[in-house]
């Protein structure tokens, strides 16, 4: 079996290691908020590190295995490629995904979490069929325009969040390619149950969910909590899905304060 390539970074700052990973159908780039100021003023608090996964951004598209498993491994060999033994892993919606594939995987790598607008239950079986429908039909017209025509920026950002964001988001959803679309929806479609994973961990945990989130809602934020045994809940008032691009200063301080967690923790 030949080892995982690691994927394309983006990195800044020196500190904890904090690796975070980006939602569907975005790529690293949703992270320059956390890249450029959760270092902090001396840019020695973290060393933020956001890579690009599954063919988005400036992932290659090669013909991996294209699961959440493969996408967990691939973080191990990226913290192998940067030397480094342990990490806090974070991730938003798909990213959190993964965070808990790596829980699963590679525990004894983990120095802490962050889980943002993420879920830890499986899909339903309509949700299921609704993201092959998604896969098939971007494959099949080799475009991704069905995402921005049924209005995936909208609906992953709170109502009435500023046009400017909204663009922005489009924007990315438009740079996606069709086939690291359709990988994605089917490796979510595939992922397990990890309440019982979240449960066995024994490092610090930050649970973060925008309020108005319908995508992964307050409720499975909770289950996530109170799974884990060490996690403190932010909920972020007025914001959606993309809660560390709609308040990036409330979604930092809340990833900072682990920070300080995890230190205490000795990692
Ligand atoms: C995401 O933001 O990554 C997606 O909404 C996750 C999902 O489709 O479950």
């Amino acid at each position: 079996m030949t080892s995982p390539s690691a994927p394309a970074v983006r990195e800044n700052g020196t500190g904890t290691p904090l690796v975070l990973l980006h939602a569907f159908p975005l790529s690293a780039r949703m992270w320059e908020a956390q890249l450029e100021r959760v270092p902090g003023p001396a840019g020695d608090d973290a060393r933020v590190v956001a890579p690009d996964q599954f063919g988005f951004g400036a992932d290659p598209l090669d013909d991996r295995p294209h699961s959440l498993d493969d996408a967990a491994d691939r973080i191990a060999a990226l913290l192998d490629r940067l030397g480094l033994e342990r990490a806090v892993l974070g991730g938003l919606s798909m990213g959190g995904y993964v965070v808990m594939a790596f829980a699963r995987r590679h525990p004894e790598r983990l120095a802490g979490l962050v889980l943002a607008d993420t879920r830890a239950t499986v899909d339903t079986e309509a949700g299921r069929n609704n993201r092959e429908r998604i896969a098939t039909a971007v494959l099949a017209a080799g475009s991704v325009d069905l995402l921005i025509e049924e209005g995936t920026a909208e609906n992953l950002l709170a109502p009435g969040a500023d046009p400017e964001l909204v663009d922005a988001v489009r924007r990315m959803i438009a740079e996606a390619d069709p086939v690291a679309v359709a990988r994605a929806q089917r490796a979510m479609a595939a992922r397990p149950d990890s309440l019982d994973d979240l449960a066995a961990l024994e490092v610090p945990a930050a649970v973060i969910v925008g309020e108005l989130d319908t995508i992964t809602p307050l409720a499975e934020a909770r289950m996530m909590a109170e799974a884990l045994g060490d996690a403190e809940l932010t909920v972020i008032p007025a914001v959606g899905h993309l809660s560390s691009l709609e308040a990036p200063e409330t979604f930092n301080a809340a990833v900072r304060a682990l920070l300080k967690r995890v230190k205490q923790y000795g990692v």
